[in-house]
């Protein structure tokens, strides 16, 4: 099986907090990984280990190894490694200054991925399209993103994020804040975006169900390890675990 992502004995400490342990993990391509875990056990930090935000918070060690598609990511140029494995953050976080339409155009911009601007109209619909945004901004692109709901600049992030085509997205509680309405839309289009553009997904949730209908597999993570990682339904019915249990049923985080 190819694997999009392979992280071996990851360790990171920030600020002398021995943060996560000894990490684990082999995400096939083409799959959908929820990360679950009470909070402050190191879910964002994992994801944030994977395209290497983690190394921008000062006093921040990190040791082992994560291989994507192949290539340790740590002897990779950053940037590069950013721009293929993209992520759309815990808070909305479009850039308010921008318009609509630029939010999404800057990544594709700075890195040079298209060479005119009917391609890079195309690519900006494209995202918004595959946010499932487009219908509801087409008309009002040159706006500032403070004219839109919070679900809805969520899933402008989502569509900043994707303008780079990445190979993986990385999606940190994505539907935390958002309304039912809004958190479906985000869940039809991760589905559709594994489906048709074979996109690797990994997302963090406090949600079992939600992670039961879009996973293929759940990560536990409790106190900076992995406590259990299984195929999603399996592991949310049966955790073999103690603390998955206990998680599962409410009692912590
Ligand atoms: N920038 C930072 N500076 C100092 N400590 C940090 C920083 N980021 C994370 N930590 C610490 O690392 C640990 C894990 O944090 P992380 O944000 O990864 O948890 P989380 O599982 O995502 O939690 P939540 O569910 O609340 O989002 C916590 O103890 C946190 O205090
Ligand atoms: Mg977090």
């Amino acid at each position: 099986m190819d694997h999009a992502i392979i992280v071996e004995k990851l360790n990171v400490w920030i600020r002398g907090n021995h943060v996560l342990k000894d990490i684990d993990l082999k995400v096939p391509q083409g799959s959908v990984t929820a990360i679950m875990g009470p909070s402050g056990s190191g879910k964002s930090t994992l994801l944030r280990s994977i395209n290497r935000l983690v190394e921008l918070v000062p006093g921040t060690r990190v040791k082992g190894k994560v291989m994507v598609f192949g290539r340790d990511i740590y002897s990779e140029d950053p940037y590069r490694v950013r721009k293929d494995v993209t992520m759309v953050s815990q808070t909305p976080n479009p850039f308010p200054h921008m318009s609509i339409y630029d939010n999404v155009a800057i990544g594709p911009k700075i890195h040079k991925l298209v060479k005119s601007k009917k391609e890079l109209d195309k690519l900006v619909r494209w995202a918004l399209e595959k946010a499932m945004l487009w219908d509801e901004v087409k008309d009002r692109l040159h706006e500032p993103p403070t004219v839109l709901s919070g679900g809805q600049q969520q899933r402008l992030c989502l569509a900043r994020a994707l303008a780079l085509k990445p190979k993986i997205l990385m999606l940190d509680e994505p539907t935390a804040n958002i309304d039912p309405v809004n958190s479906k839309k985000i869940e039809e289009a991760i589905k559709a975006l594994v489906r048709d553009e074979g996109i690797t997904v990994i997302f963090v949730t406090h949600t079992p169900a939600q992670a039961v209908r879009v996973s293929d597999f759940i990560a536990f993570i409790y106190n900076g390890r992995i406590v259990e990682y299984g195929p999603s339904r399996e592991l949310a019915l049966n955790p073999t675990h103690e603390l998955t249990e206990k998680f599962l049923r409410g009692e912590i985080g």
